[in-house]
């Protein structure tokens, strides 16, 4: 998802830069003006509520407004994204707008603030008057909006000011140099990890094939617990023998040495254009864990994906690479395979049914060949890509 949100004062141009914004990314547009406005028209009980306020240049309250944003997007559960106009324009809307960004699982990607001196709004408002039929376009409305603008949404900024979420736009440009600086903004937003992958699937039924060729194809870091751990024994360090003992008995590394090794590698790629994790989250704990570590870097997991293979083919498959020279530590006997599938099965299977309740987990059929599998995955990432591009 990509959200964005339009601020600056009335006269800006927030609602004429909007209209192309939403052709090019395909968002859904949200402003709460036009909304307010319909209300209005339409003679409805909220409308009649706000009526007398925007009439006179005030702020609608944001029990209204919380009402009509929260209704909006819960109407529109397939959109890319949001495009909000005109919110959040209280402090308080900017909390609210937080906890909904939350219940959906994403985050405000961008603030745009779209600064034009007061002569400026005034002169385009009074301009937009002689035609728009907007009932506070008219100089003594004018000046009270640009009154509560600098009281009570100004301060909105501040909300913002550390989040990294803030850009600046210079509004008294020409519509079209306005445009290009937002396109700007938001191609950078895109080209930032935005596509953050969690592999899920039994032992075999190659998640890793499949993980790895993702990584190479969009720039992804490929990030596999198991590779890491492995990587620390073969480097023969202290971390490395602790974790050789516990594979050769089979067991799970302790999240104590697993989530520093991740975060580590998430710290230190920045370059990447996201993640692909694969081996992890492994157990409810270290979902919550991954949740936690990719919202303190400002992430989120933008798809999941489960490789289904029947459990006769995996173990074909394990007892097969068991035999070879390429063989994992991990898998030196059928009965540490089968101890792995079984492990998978008691924990893994939980993280993934929780996911289910807030994450779309794509099944994906494993049974195909390595070709077929990666071309069913690539489709449907690049449906999502596409939509927004
Ligand atoms: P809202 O509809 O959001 O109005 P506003 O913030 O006052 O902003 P405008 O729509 O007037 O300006 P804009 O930035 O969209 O500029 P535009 O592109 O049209 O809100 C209306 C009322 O509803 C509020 O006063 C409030 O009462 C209530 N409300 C809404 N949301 C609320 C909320 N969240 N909480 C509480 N109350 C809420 O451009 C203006 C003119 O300039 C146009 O004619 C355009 O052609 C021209 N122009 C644009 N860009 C340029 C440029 N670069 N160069 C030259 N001309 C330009
Ligand atoms: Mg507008």
């Amino acid at each position: 998802m990509l959200n964005i949100a339009l601020f600056g004062p009335p006269g800006a141009g927030k609602g004429t830069q909007s209209e192309f914004l939403i052709n090019k990314y395909k968002l859904f547009y949200i402003s709460t003006g036009d909304i307010l406005r319909k209300e209005i028209q339409e003679e409805s009980k909220l409308g009649l509520e706000a009526k007398n306020i925007i009439e006179k240049g005030g702020l609608a309250s944001d029990e209204i407004i919380v009402q009509i944003i929260e209704k909006t997007i819960k109407d529109n559960p397939e959109a890319n994204g949001f495009l909000f106009d005109g919110f959040p324009r209280t402090k308080i809307q900017a909390y609210i707008l937080s906890g909904l960004m939350i219940k959906l699982n994403t985050t405000l990607n961008r603030l745009i603030s779209i600064e034009v001196p007061e002569e400026v709004s005034t002169k385009r408002l009074m301009e937009r008057g002689k035609t728009s039929g907007r009932s506070d376009d008219n100089e003594d409305v004018i000046r009270n909006r640009l009154r509560e603008y600098n009281k009570k949404t100004l301060p909105v900024l501040d909300f913002y000011k550390d989040k990294n979420v803030l850009s600046i736009v210079d509004g008294t440009q020409t519509i079209e140099q306005v445009t290009a600086d937002l396109t700007n903004i938001i191609e950078e937003e895109l080209n930032k990890n935005l596509l953050n992958i969690v592999m899920f699937g039994y032992p075999g039924s190659g998640r890793g094939t499949q993980a790895k060729a993702l990584a190479k194809k969009y720039g992804l870091e490929y990030i596999a617990a198991g590779n890491m751990l492995e990587e620390e024994i073969k480097k023969g360090t202290e971390i490395g023998k602790e974790i050789k003992e516990l594979y050769d008995n089979g067991q799970l590394v302790p999240d104590e040495i697993v989530v520093p090794l991740i975060e580590n590698k998430i710290e230190n790629s920045k370059q990447a254009k996201g993640f692909i994790f694969k081996g992890f989250p492994r157990t409810l704990v270290q979902s919550y864990i991954l949740e936690g570590i990719l919202k303190k870097h400002g992430l989120s997991i933008t798809k999941m994906y489960e490789l289904e293979v029947s459990p006769f083919e995996l173990v074909k498959r394990l007892e097969y690479r068991r035999k070879q020279q390429y063989a994992k530590s991990y898998d030196s006997s059928t009965a540490k395979i089968l101890y792995r599938l079984e492990q998978h099965e008691n924990t893994t299977v939980k993280v993934i049914k929780r996911y289910r309740k807030t994450h779309d987990v794509v099944k994906i059929n494993g049974m195909d060949t390595i070709e077929n599998v990666f071309a069913k995955i690539t489709e449907d990432i690049e449906t999502g890509a596409k939509n927004l591009r």
